[in-house]
């Protein structure tokens, strides 16, 4: 394959992303983890999977980073996930010492990739990995919106009975419980949802929605969803690798837009070959302005915590 990404963390999510990107033939992948032997036994394992999958993508599996020099896209799952009764937030100071580390390896051995940040608690996450890899704003972005939309279409397309292809949506703001599901510009075949549902309905969707993350974690009771989590990231990835140009809610960081500045957070952009081409700003209304101040204090928070820790 004439594209390259590498994924850091060989666990749920970052095996799952793995698979999926070699499935779709998008690119050659490299898997790296600091376990000994486990991005190896998963990447020669997809890569015996190949034959019957009918794809020629070449996977490897590394403890260190020289496999995964001059990587078009680096996606990055690497650190610990949540258990039942956690918050994303508690996972700050331990992921931010992975990230920083990470980032750091990333950068030396691909210079000019587009950074997929994955690792919880995501919005702070972003902030570390631009900071430690001093890589230009369009090249750094974070993975949630794409997976909380992801999560109202599929509720929406339940409620209404009708096919998932139909729904679009759209989460704003933070990957945390002030996430702003967008009902507005939520639509089914282009009709809004607001045309379709009563208020009430509307409303149970939004909040498990923004519940979504922890429902996963109250079943699954070890770790968090992987599945549409890999999707996500892998989305977010085809549409930069084949400059599809594909409109998306991403984590990037605002220098004004949206009336926030220095602040990582999720609002729609345009993601092709350069990376984040363009920020999208959309009318909200003065609810949905709140709503997502607030989501950004949520976020400043954790900025605040990150500097206490001296990330
Ligand atoms: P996991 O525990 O299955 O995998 C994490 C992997 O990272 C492990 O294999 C671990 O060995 C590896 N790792 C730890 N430190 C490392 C380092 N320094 N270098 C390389 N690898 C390292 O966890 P899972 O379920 O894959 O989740 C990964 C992260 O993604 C978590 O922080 C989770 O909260 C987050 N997440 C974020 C989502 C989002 O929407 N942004 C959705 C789902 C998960
Ligand atoms: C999720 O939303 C854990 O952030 C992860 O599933």
């Amino acid at each position: 394959m004439d594209k390259k990404v590498t994924v850091i963390g060989a666990g749920n999510v970052g095996a799952t992303a793995a698979q999926r990107l070699c499935e779709k033939e998008l690119c050659d992948v490299v898997l790296v983890d600091i376990i000994e032997g486990v991005p190896q036994g998963k990447a020669l394992d997809l890569t015996e999977a190949a034959p019957v999958e009918k794809h020629d993508s070449h996977l490897t599996g590394a403890n260190g980073y020289e496999d995964s020099a001059n990587s078009d896209i680096v996606i990055i799952t690497a650190g610990i996930p949540r258990k039942p009764g956690m918050s994303r937030d508690d996972l700050i100071s331990t992921n931010a010492g992975i990230m920083k580390n990470v980032v750091r390896e990333v950068a030396k051995y691909s210079p000019e990739a587009v950074l997929i940040i994955v690792s919880n608690p995501l919005d702070a996450m972003c902030h570390v990995a631009y900071d430690a890899s001093g890589f230009p704003k369009n090249r750094v972005m974070g993975m949630a919106g794409v997976l909380d939309s992801a999560r109202f279409r599929a509720f929406i397309a339940m409620e209404l009975n009708v096919s998932v292809e139909n729904t679009h949506a759209f989460v704003l703001g933070g990957h945390g419980d002030t996430m702003v599901p967008l009902p507005r510009y939520s639509t089914v075949a282009g009709i809004p949802i607001t045309e379709l549902m009563p208020q009430d309905r509307i409303d149970a969707l939004v909040k498990r929605t923004a519940n979504g993350g922890a429902e996963i974690v109250s079943l699954l009771k070890t770790g968090s969803a992987y599945y549409a989590p890999a999707s996500a990231a892998v989305e977010m990835a085809e549409s930069i690798l084949k400059d599809k140009k594909k409109i998306l809610p991403c984590a990037v960081y605002l220098e004004g837009e949206y009336g926030f500045k220095d602040l990582f957070i999720g609002v729609p952009v345009k993601l092709g070959a350069n990376g984040i081409e363009e920020i999208i700003e959309i009318k909200l209304t003065d609810d949905e302005k709140a709503a997502l101040q607030k989501s950004a204090d949520a976020v400043e928070e954790l900025k605040e915590v990150l500097s206490k820790l001296g990330s």
